[in-house]
């Protein structure tokens, strides 16, 4: 039997939920753009993108998405300056302590992926806290991705599993692209169905490069402060419009 589709509102289209993307990826680009559109201060353009992923995170949940993965810190980030490393990594603080409730309060687990231990102690704590408050819900998953690169995070997976051929815990023969999978920061999760990029780059910028195998992309050349809801609903409806094959016929 066929669901009836969601009517959300007057000018968003109908989506399908039974055809919901399971795990949606963003790459949260264009906030210092932003800001430099609007006459400020960088600063503004990251406070408005912290503004715009909480809106986000519960527009998945409202949509019934599981899992949503957001870039929010590259390791090729750190090439910036000082001073704005500084504002993004006291934004995520502040983010952690004001957000942790709201997150509980809404049934979103949160985690984050990436070399966090490179993060400072300050930082590392509400992390850790944040990731135990919210342990035990399971609306939606909101993986952050921090200190994060993808090819890192291949040599994570070879180097942990050389390491256990070297032990002897396991044999090259059972290597297969499962068990790579489970030996990913994201290990245990679906792979990203839909891979959202604001602010019209149409590149991928080393995220969750295994992941991303059969993932749908959709760029919009809006930048991420003004990404909204309607917005993530057309990203659905283009993703429902379209036909997956997996490498089927
Ligand atoms: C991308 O725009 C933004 C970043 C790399 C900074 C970090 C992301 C946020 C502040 C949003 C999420 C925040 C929290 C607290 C979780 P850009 O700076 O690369 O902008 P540009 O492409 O216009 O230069």
């Amino acid at each position: 039997m066929a669901l009836a589709k969601t009517k959300l509102s007057v000018s968003e289209p109908s989506l399908d939920p039974s055809n919901i993307p399971h795990h949606i990826a963003v790459i949260m680009d264009g906030n210092r753009r932003w800001a430099k559109e609007h006459h400020l201060p960088a600063w503004e353009g990251h406070r408005k993108g912290a503004e715009t992923l909480k809106q986000i995170v519960e527009a998945c949940g409202d949509l019934g998405v599981k899992v949503l993965t957001a870039y929010a810190f590259s390791k090729e980030n750190w090439k910036r300056s000082k001073e704005e490393i500084d504002i993004i990594l006291r934004l995520f603080n502040f983010y952690l302590r004001h957000e942790r409730e709201n997150l509980y309060q809404n049934g979103v687990r949160f985690q984050a992926i990436g070399h966090i231990q490179e993060m400072g102690e300050k930082l590392r704590e509400e992390f850790r806290k944040t990731e135990e408050y919210t342990a035990e819900n399971s609306k939606l998953l909101l993986n952050l991705a921090v200190n994060y690169g993808g090819r890192t995070e291949m040599v994570d997976a070879v180097k942990a599993i050389s390491q256990k051929v070297k032990n002897g815990e396991l044999e090259v023969s059972r290597i297969d692209e499962n068990l790579i999978s489970q030996h990913l920061y994201t290990a245990g999760l679906p792979d990203p169905d839909l891979l959202i990029r604001t602010s019209g780059e149409l590149r991928i910028s080393n995220f969750l490069l295994w992941q991303m195998a059969y993932a749908e992309f959709w760029f919009t050349p809006l930048r991420w402060p003004d990404f909204k809801k309607s917005d993530l609903v057309q990203a659905v409806a283009d993703y429902q419009s379209r036909s997956r094959r997996l490498g089927g016929s």
